[in-house]
């Protein structure tokens, strides 16, 4: 069984290399559900549902109810032959209150090791993200990530993560886009929770930056050996002339959208040259900020979805450029996502040749369609398995060119709750049913199953 579609015959999991990580990725609010069971904490994420602001008034309550359900979860990996597994931690499990003062809540703690020994036992390596989105609403309130004491509730967060976990998971990953969290959850405020403005914005992507890096020393300071990393969005983006004004643009667009959150960790600081709002940074540094910063992680993880054709816009506050729309003809995914599978290559070739970052992980790829289970018990996805194809076409192309990616996990391993899009944007290679929560495997799974046997 290989799916619908015939499998290029490049496309292999050998021509990745024999110790190449083939995997899925999720994140604890998108699937975990159980949001107050055994004394986990409110986030961020859970009030903003019950205020009613995801698509439908969903919320995550349930989800996946994967809390409940690991065990099949992970059985439906080992039978799709998967090597490795991202998950998530939700930080409010573990500390409901998000400060250790508050209280460790061992029950949650139980959660994770029992979800890592089932991995290991499955023959799959666990890859644990501290952070994907779920703040605890208890530190929401005296500031978030916009505080500058956010730096030490992460990294006695992490070190606890680490103290607990660290004889079960090897592979950590420090945050998940910085970039998606800050801008549009204290930029512009469309997502938990809800807060807006420049200032705001920059201020509290110095203090993560600043968190990050002493919550990762933290963490080697807890046990020596771990494989650590971090993980950011890209955007590829493409000029919409060659002229030097839209040329420009595009390089402020980079800037902002691939190399804020990347550069000053690796030693180059600040991109301002590029785009001159970031100076709106300095009156946040305090003396030794920058170093602190900087952590030499062996490896950085790559999500990527798009594409963009980027032109310059004098008018447009700050930023001076605009993405235009995609054309009418171009291909897009349920999201309105542009599929532009070169766009993955010119980002691997772009941080591949960044001499500071060792090695490159895409932590997520994936598409949403809107699949239904067909009258023949299936869920037929060739969309999803074009968009797949693409991709790792590309990122084999990369890999070819001496790019050192490392491994892949698609997003995502199960439909789940896409944030403020709701239940409605299916991003899994398996169905979920969310009122029966029965998983069905979709052709994509079976696709994926065979190129990586290959
Ligand atoms: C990324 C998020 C992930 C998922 C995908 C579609 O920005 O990290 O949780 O929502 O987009």
């Amino acid at each position: 069984m290989t799916g619908t579609r015939e499998i290029p015959s490049e496309l292999r999991g050998s021509s990745f290399g024999q110790d190449f990580a083939w995997g899925a990725a999720t994140a604890a609010y998108q699937i975990e559900g159980a949001w107050n069971a055994d004394g986990k904490g409110p986030s961020i994420w859970d009030e903003f549902s019950r205020k009613g602001k995801i698509r439908n008034r969903d919320r995550g309550d349930e989800a996946c109810d994967h809390y409940h359900r690991f065990a099949q979860d992970v059985a439906l990996m080992r039978e799709l032959g998967l090597g490795a597994y991202r998950f998530s931690i939700s930080w409010p499990r573990l500390l409901p209150e998000g400060t250790l003062s508050g209280g460790v809540n061992r029950k949650g703690l139980d959660f994770y090791r029992r979800l890592a020994e089932a991995l290991l036992e499955a023959g799959i390596k666990p890859w644990a993200t501290l952070y994907h989105w779920d703040l605890p609403l208890a530190l929401e309130q005296r500031g978030g990530w916009a505080s500058r004491d956010i730096v030490n509730w992460f990294s006695d967060y992490a070190a606890l993560c680490v103290r607990e976990l660290g004889d079960l998971i090897p592979n950590w990953i420090v945050l998940n886009e910085p970039f998606i969290f800050l801008l549009l959850g204290y930029g512009i405020g469309y997502h938990a929770p809800s807060r807006r403005g420049l200032r705001r914005f920059l201020r509290a992507s110095h203090y993560t930056l600043l968190a990050q890096g002493r919550a990762a020393r933290a963490m080697q300071a807890e046990k020596s050996g771990l494989h650590l990393g971090t993980t950011v969005s890209t955007l590829a983006g493409y000029p919409a002339s060659d002229s030097p004004k839209d040329l420009a643009a595009l390089a402020s667009h980079d800037a902002f959208f691939n190399r804020l959150y990347v550069d000053p960790v690796f030693g180059r600081g600040y991109p301002a040259g590029e785009l001159p709002m970031l100076r709106g940074v300095d009156r946040y540094v305090e003396a030794n900020d920058l170093q602190e910063i900087q952590f030499p992680f062996q490896f950085l993880g790559i999500n990527h979805y798009s594409r963009k054709i980027v032109r310059r816009a004098w008018w447009m506050p700050y930023l001076r450029f605009r993405e235009l729309r995609p054309a009418k003809t171009a291909e897009k995914t349920a999201m309105g996502w542009e599929i532009h599978p070169e766009g993955l290559f010119q980002i691997l070739k772009k941080f591949g040749s960044y001499g500071e970052i060792p090695a490159l992980y895409i932590t997520e790829n994936g598409a949403a369609f809107p699949d239904v289970v067909s009258s023949d018990g299936k869920v037929h996805d060739p969309e999803r398995i074009r968009y797949l194809e693409g991709y790792l076409t590309q990122a084999l192309r990369a890999k070819n060119e001496g790019v050192n990616l490392k491994g892949y996990f698609v997003w995502s391993l199960l439909d789940n709750l896409e944030w403020r899009e709701g239940f409605a944007k299916r991003f899994g290679i398996i169905h979920v049913d969310f009122e029966t929560k029965k998983r069905t495997p979709k052709d994509s799974a079976a696709w994926y199953a065979a190129m990586i046997r290959r």
